[in-house]
């Protein structure tokens, strides 16, 4: 089962980032698939948002990791230069670890170092990429995840209220 939303602006995209940031617990893994520019940056940009991060939340395009702290630690990743899914652990110990929230772009690229337990954003452009609608799918999986699927319900139903539409 997913959970779809199409998401009219970026700021609708941060939206559901930030309303998905409430159900957020130590160990979740959220990983984010797509084009370049489909917006998986502002969702996460969104998720940090809703967990009180400080400041601007930047692509770790270079960095390829980046460590935030809100109501509970943010790890961004930025998996698009790695080609090897071993190389994500690696990058630094804070990565996937159970006491922190992992964020990773470019998911697909270390799909087989992903765990069971995750929350799957794919997003796609809905049209030419620039200020076509963005589909938004949350897909969850493993145990974790498919105990919140109602929670996810209540997510969508709030980023609805932020400007999106039901895709
Ligand atoms: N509905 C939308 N949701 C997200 N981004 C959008 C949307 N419409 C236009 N954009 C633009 O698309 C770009 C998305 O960039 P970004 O989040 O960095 O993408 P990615 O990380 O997937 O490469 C931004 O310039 C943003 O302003
Ligand atoms: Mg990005």
């Amino acid at each position: 089962m997913s959970v779809r939303l199409r998401s009219h602006h970026p700021d609708a995209t941060a939206a559901l980032g930030a309303s998905l940031a409430r159900m957020l617990v130590p160990g979740d893994v959220i990983v984010l698939t797509g084009p370049l520019g489909a917006g998986k940056t502002r969702f996460v940009q969104g998720i940090a948002a809703g967990l009180g991060v400080p400041g601007r939340v930047t692509s770790p395009t270079f960095v390829l990791v980046r460590r935030h702290q809100g109501r509970l630690p943010l790890v961004h990743v930025d998996a698009y230069r790695l080609d090897d899914a071993s190389a994500l652990a690696t990058l630094d110990d804070d990565v996937l670890a159970e006491d922190v929230v992992t964020c990773i772009e470019w998911g697909g690229n270390v799909a087989d170092a992903l765990p069971d337990d995750r929350l799957d954003v794919a997003l796609t452009v809905d049209g030419d990429v620039g200020d076509a609608p963005r589909i938004v799918a949350l897909t969850p999986h493993g145990p974790s995840w498919e105990a919140r699927t109602d929670a996810l319900g209540d997510v969508l139903a709030g980023a609805l209220a932020d400007g999106g539409s039901v895709a």
